[in-house]
């Protein structure tokens, strides 16, 4: 699917833009202009839902009541898609009709790339595991509903942990059930990562933080010998919940711990085209929003970035604070103070 238009009423910066897209779209203008504000509207038509905030109210422009955006979309169907967005509410409407947010996930896969994954090599290892599930959830729609399902069973073993020693029966049920689903979660982590990995960066996957095999046998055994350990402690101490990887440069170092900033962005970047490539693979390609990947690269990685954008076969948008970076095959959109507007070279 691709979006061919866009109208922005009232929401962030912007009073009221419409802006028709082509297959490959830049957006250039300094900082607080409204760049991130426009990838936030596309992906909001997509995913029902921000990528910045919880509070959709929040998008609505300062000193307004109510706003909307609308996107025109064209590909297997044509959609027209609505978010009215009201201090406490929002209504989603596709081709005119009401709809649930479940009913439009799905519809335009959608998939953004933002700065602050950047943190992925050297922040917390929620950051990586969330970004593993950013990416399998999208790939893989049994992966989502394996993962929630792993979500509830966790709730409800931490419930009877919390109870102490009486609840070693419970535990040890809910610990059957979490074999099976930790198994699907943990070999499709593993073959991500599997894939993701080369010589330049080699990724190694701690399940559950540790070295340890996927494998029924050796899964089992540590979650049962674990058991008593967690009563004491009175939560889980064993999971896909506590996963993690690192990425090493040849020699076997961490980036997380000796990466330049412009490096950590490169290795980003090359994680990402490698999951671009996954996608590609498939017949619904999602449109790709990709915000600021291009600030401290220098001029040889920054060009090799462009390239392989303009390679991708689907659509794709991008912001940049320096207009050099546009090369001539995107279709470059001047944003400044809330204002877009079309720039020819
Ligand atoms: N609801 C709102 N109403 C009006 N302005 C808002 C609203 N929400 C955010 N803003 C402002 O809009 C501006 C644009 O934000 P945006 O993140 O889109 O800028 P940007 O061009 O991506 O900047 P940068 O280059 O720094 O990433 C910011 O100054 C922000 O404070
Ligand atoms: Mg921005």
């Amino acid at each position: 699917m691709r979006i061919r238009f866009l109208e922005a009423n009232n929401f962030r910066r912007f009073k009221d833009v419409e802006i028709s897209f082509g297959e490959k779209n830049a957006f250039f203008g300094p900082n607080a202009s409204g760049k991130t504000s426009i990838l936030e509207a596309i992906y909001m038509l997509c995913w029902g839902k921000s990528f910045r905030t919880l509070r959709d109210s929040e998008t609505i422009r300062w000193g307004e009541n109510s706003g909307y955006i609308r996107g025109e979309f064209e590909g297997e169907d044509f959609l027209n898609i609505r978010v009215s967005l009201l201090p406490s509410s929002k209504r989603i409407q596709i081709n005119g009709k009401n709809a649930t947010r479940m009913s439009l996930i799905g519809k335009i896969p959608v998939f953004f790339l933002s700065p602050e994954e950047l943190s992925m090599l050297d922040g917390p290892p929620k950051m990586r595991r969330d970004f593993l599930n950013k990416v399998l959830s999208q790939l893989d729609k049994d992966y989502l509903s394996n993962y929630r399902l792993y979500l509830k069973l966790l709730r409800e073993k931490n419930a009877a942990l919390s109870k102490g020693g009486r609840a070693i029966r419970v535990v040890e049920i809910i610990n059957e059930r979490l074999l099976k689903v930790s198994l699907y979660i943990w070999e499709s982590r593993r073959k991500l990562l599997s894939y993701l990995s080369d010589d330049e960066m080699k990724i190694v996957y701690k399940p559950s933080g540790m070295r340890i095999e996927i494998a029924l046998d050796s899964v089992k055994k540590a979650l049962h010998g674990l058991v008593d350990k967690e009563i004491k402690r009175g939560y889980a101490l064993f999971g896909p919940h506590l996963d993690d990887f690192d990425v090493l440069r040849e020699g076997g170092f961490s980036y997380r711990r000796f990466a330049s900033r412009g490096e950590r962005k490169w290795v980003i970047w090359r994680i990402f085209s490698k999951i671009i490539g996954l996608f590609e693979k498939r017949e619904r390609l999602p449109i790709f929003l990709v915000d600021e990947i291009l600030s401290e690269l220098d001029g040889v990685k920054a060009n090799a970035v462009m390239e392989e954008m303009s390679a991708i076969r689907a659509q794709v948008f991008f912001t940049t604070l320096n207009k050099e970076h546009v090369r001539g095959d995107f279709r470059a959109f001047e944003v400044k103070d809330g204002e877009i507007r079309g720039y020819n070279r």
